[in-house]
């Protein structure tokens, strides 16, 4: 097998975060002039570049397939013999220590498939720099330590690019002969070339204004293709909402004249931060209640938020190196969680982004890709936009404003945005900020940043009658992760409560400090042994291991105060009926149907809370508390729940469903809440049997004025094997068929059914004429959300695991970073039976065999193979 420790021909090579070194040399200005092309665009790149330090090294300028058209130094043509190629990077020896260069390329936008540097979307230009895309742009020094002021001209045909955009403020624009244009923009804040941004095209635009806390006037503008304008609105409103936030919670102003977000329909990610000019996936921009649900809107304004908060962490204050990358997305998911928690419910939010963190960084941790939240090596820098980098990264930066509370981890955090501002700082420096502004010692705590693996916390709590005490034991390990076999303590905040069983009370939350391998904690005045209400709010990103009874977990669920705790309660309620069952056991499972039954008769609790709080775990939440995943099983003992659940209480699901209907469409968090329980009561009245339950779906479907219910409605009936999934799916098809984004739904819906015959109908779909490999989403909706659909995707003749080894294959030379994502699913091998263990392992072989596989996709599956 391929070893990625020894450079073998064409290994890829490994960068290591130990071999840091300052750059050599440095670029405080450059100019780029555009002549815009779709198949032919000149890039002519000024660099004023400075000798950093005392070195007689040669200007090195990385560059990813492109050639030297023209190098000039201080306005001298250079001949053959006075630069040179080191593979694909420009090396030109200099004398002096500094001077103006100059290089000529042309790029191809339209033949740009992977979607990074310069590329053609739906007839607009835009670009994607961040990690390395720059370097497919023009010849530069492409690492975020680098730090320059660009001015940039960009002319085109002016009547197919009418809109000229780029960083930073507009200068001065003009028409040229034969009917083309031009625009000047001047970003005056040194910036990496990652954040570096310009689109071009036929574009329509939401303007707004925006007055900073100081005054300033600030013109917004979001612009989309002119049928989408109306779709805006929601995308608006958020961007003033974060703008207002971060100057209130943060106290950080906008810096610029204009901001601008340009929504782009082919994108790899699903937004990005460039200064002053963020460009989004279209998906994260586009709301309206015919064609996106309280998801999405939920989506929109979470992610337009993620961007903008970007401005202050990340942009004024950049990462030193990639291995840092969770020093600007751990801290602004951290920022984009807490404004949505203030916009919205924060007990439901919270409880939504440790589902997330669960499903994809848990699992992430677990297998062969875990990686530190500060990596030590990579050969692609592109896998590391992970959910390690970002939701546990968001997770440590959390624990440290519980340890510190709100007050001092403001202090520490303007103390970071003091210090670092304009310069390219690193995980230390923001953990040394908050120590120095918040007051406290991390010393042990930075282990957060190092050691892979999802710590395990076992919690015993005991009861001495004759002192009065209550007693609880907490012991934890962290497992042993790639190149990680032995785990010091970890540091962390455990939020508990303990609950008088006769009154249902408590004395106050205690927030712990476990920082030792096993610790003891005592709480005196207790006549009788209390319940254990443990990692209130989530307080710290473990797994707690408790050998609490079913009866506990009932009445915490019916009494705790804390949300999570009492969501979290009813879903160890559950998963216990669940593991127990597909382990063979003979469950009872009444104490989960009376918990449910009461938590939709607590008037005290809000529809969206509910909803949650009754909702089974998924598939792979229950695969992942078992150390052999049976996908069968699982299915078969929850799907067997969630009838039982549903028969039970059929009468309470139809009070349920008609209670939610509403008359008149409202974003407002009591209707949101309403739609999503209207939602899951639909799915038990489903599941419960009922004659008339499709025909219920069906009437749903057809009468909803949303998108939350139209689709809701639709994934039940999906699933189903009813008279009205064909004519459902149809009807929806031909309603959006020309809405790529709902399109995208039509897809996953069917992607994510529990139907029988999923991978057939995948299969199928994969060929239908609106699917298309060169439209990211596209290929998510299908090919990603089925191999997260662990009955389909684990079936046991291994087809689920071919099909997605021949999309990898097939996207692989199309678009590399999209087809890399693709290969985690099949890199869980370990935990599956020797069959199909077997047969991942086989595709994983069979795509590593395939001529000229990319680094991307290289990295994943070699290391998923070893
Ligand atoms: N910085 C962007 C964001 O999180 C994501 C960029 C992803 N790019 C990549 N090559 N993985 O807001
Ligand atoms: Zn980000």
């Amino acid at each position: 097998m391929a070893d990625i420790h020894t450079t073998g021909a064409g290994a890829p090579a490994i960068i290591r975060r130990s071999d840091y070194r300052a750059p050599l040399w440095l670029v405080p200005d450059v100019a780029l002039d555009f002549a815009l092309d779709a198949d032919a665009t000149q890039v002519r790149a000024t660099l004023a570049v400075t000798r950093n330090g005392d070195h007689d090294q040669p200007l090195r300028l990385d560059g990813e397939g492109l050639v030297p058209l023209s190098i000039t130094v201080d306005g001298i043509a250079l001949t053959p013999d006075q630069w040179s190629m080191d593979g694909s990077a420009l090396v030109i020896p200099l004398s002096g220590n500094a001077h103006a260069v100059e290089t000529l390329v042309t790029i191809a936008p339209a033949a740009n498939t992977q979607l990074m540097g310069l590329y053609a979307s739906g007839g607009l230009l835009c670009t994607q720099c961040e990690a390395e895309g720059f370097r497919r742009i023009t010849f530069f020094p492409d690492r975020p330590d680098v730090l320059s002021r660009y001015s940039v001209r960009m002319t085109a045909d002016k009547a197919l690019y009418p809109v000229l955009l780029a960083n930073g403020d507009p200068v001065a624009s003009g028409d040229l002969e034969d009917g083309r244009h031009w625009a000047q923009w001047n970003d005056p804040f040194p910036k990496p070339c990652y954040l570096f941004a310009l689109v071009a095209g036929d574009l329509a635009c939401n303007a707004d204004g925006f007055t900073t806390m100081s005054g300033r006037k600030v013109s917004l503008g979001i612009w989309v293709k002119a049928a989408d304008l109306p779709r805006t609105a929601h995308a608006m409103k958020a961007l003033k909402d974060s703008m207002a936030w971060d100057e209130r919670v943060y106290g950080r102003e906008y810096d610029l004249a204009a901001f601008n977000i340009v929504a782009v329909a082919d994108f790899n990610f699903g937004a990005m931060e460039n200064k002053g000019l963020n460009i989004f996936n279209s998906r994260y921009i586009l709301a309206d209640p015919e064609t996106a649900t309280d998801m999405d809107y939920d989506a929109v304004e979470g992610v337009v938020a993620h961007e903008y908060f970007h401005n202050w962490s990340g942009n004024r204050v950049t990462c030193r190196d990639w291995f840092q990358l969770s020093l600007k997305e751990g801290f602004t998911v951290f920022r984009d969680q807490s404004f949505s928690a203030d916009m919205g419910s924060p007990a439901v939010k919270r409880i939504d982004d440790v589902r997330i963190l669960r499903a994809a960084q848990f699992q992430e941790d677990s297998g062969p890709l875990a990686h530190p939240v500060r990596p030590e090596s990579y050969m692609e820098i592109s896998n590391f936009y992970t959910a390690t980098i970002y939701n546990k990264g968001a997770e440590v930066i959390r624990m440290m404003h519980t340890l510190l509370g709100p007050e001092r981890f403001r202090a520490g955090s303007d103390l970071y945005f003091d210090r670092h501002d304009g310069q390219a700082a690193t995980c230390e420096d923001f953990v040394k900020a908050m120590e120095d502004g918040g007051g406290i010692d991390l010393t042990q705590f930075r282990l957060w940043y190092s050691q892979a693996g999802t710590p395990r916390i076992n919690a015993t709590l005991t009861h001495d009658a004759a002192t009065g005490e209550a007693i609880l034991t907490l012991s934890q390990a962290v497992p042993p992760t790639p190149g990680q076999p032995d785990k010091k303590p970890m540091a962390m905040p455990i939020r508990i409560a303990l609950f008088d069983r006769a009154s249902a009370r408590h004395h106050g939350d205690a927030l712990l400090h476990l920082t030792q391998a096993e610790q003891s904690f005592r709480f005196p005045g207790f006549s009788a042994p209390p319940v254990l209400s443990i990692n209130r709010g989530f307080s710290a990103p473990v797994v707690i291991d408790s050998d609490r009874s079913q009866a506990d977990l009932a009445f915490l669920s019916a009494h705790d105060d804390d949300p999570f705790a009492r969501y979290e309660a009813m879903q160890q309620l559950m998963v216990n009926v669940l593991v127990g069952t597909v382990a063979g056991q003979a469950m009872d499972d009444t104490p989960v149907i009376a918990a449910i039954r009461d938590t939709i008769a607590d008037s005290k609790l809000d529809d969206a809370f509910i909803a949650e709080a009754i909702r089974l775990p998924s598939e792979s939440y229950i695969g992942d508390q078992m150390l052999l995943v049976d996908p069968d099983a699982i299915h078969l003992a929850r799907d067997r729940l969630q009838a039982k659940i549903g028969a039970t209480l059929e009468q309470e699901w139809r009070a349920l469903h008609a209670r939610t209907e509403a008359n008149g469409f409202s974003l407002s968090s009591a209707a949101k809440g309403a739609r999503k329980l209207r939602n899951t009561a639909l799915l038990y009245l489903s599941a419960s049997g009922a004659k008339d339950a499709d025909a219920i779906a069906f009437a749903q479907f057809d009468r909803a004025d949303n998108m939350t219910e139209r689709q809701g409605a639709l994934a039940v009936l999906a699933s189903g094997i009813g008279d009205h999934r064909e004519a459902a799916l149809d009807i929806f098809y031909n309603r959006y068929a020309d809405d790529a984004l709902v399109l995208d739904k039509w897809f996953q819906t069917q992607a994510l059914a529990f139907h029988p015959d999923t991978l057939a109908i995948v299969d199928a779909l994969g060929r239908h004429k609106d699917f298309t490999l060169s439209n990211p989403n596209r290929v998510r909706s299908l090919y990603g959300a089925f191999a997260a659909n662990q009955w389909g995707f684990h079936q046991g003749d291994g087809a689920g695991y071919r099909m997605v080894a021949d999309i990898v294959i097939a996207l692989d030379s199309l678009n590399p970073q999209t087809a890399a994502r693709l290969v985690p699913p099949l890199g869980r091998w370990r935990r599956f039976d020797a069959v199909r263990g077997g047969a991942m392992r086989a595709e994983l072989e069979r795509i590593l065999a395939t001529p000229g596989l990319s680094k991307d996709v290289t990295e994943q599956v070699v290391k998923s193979l070893e």
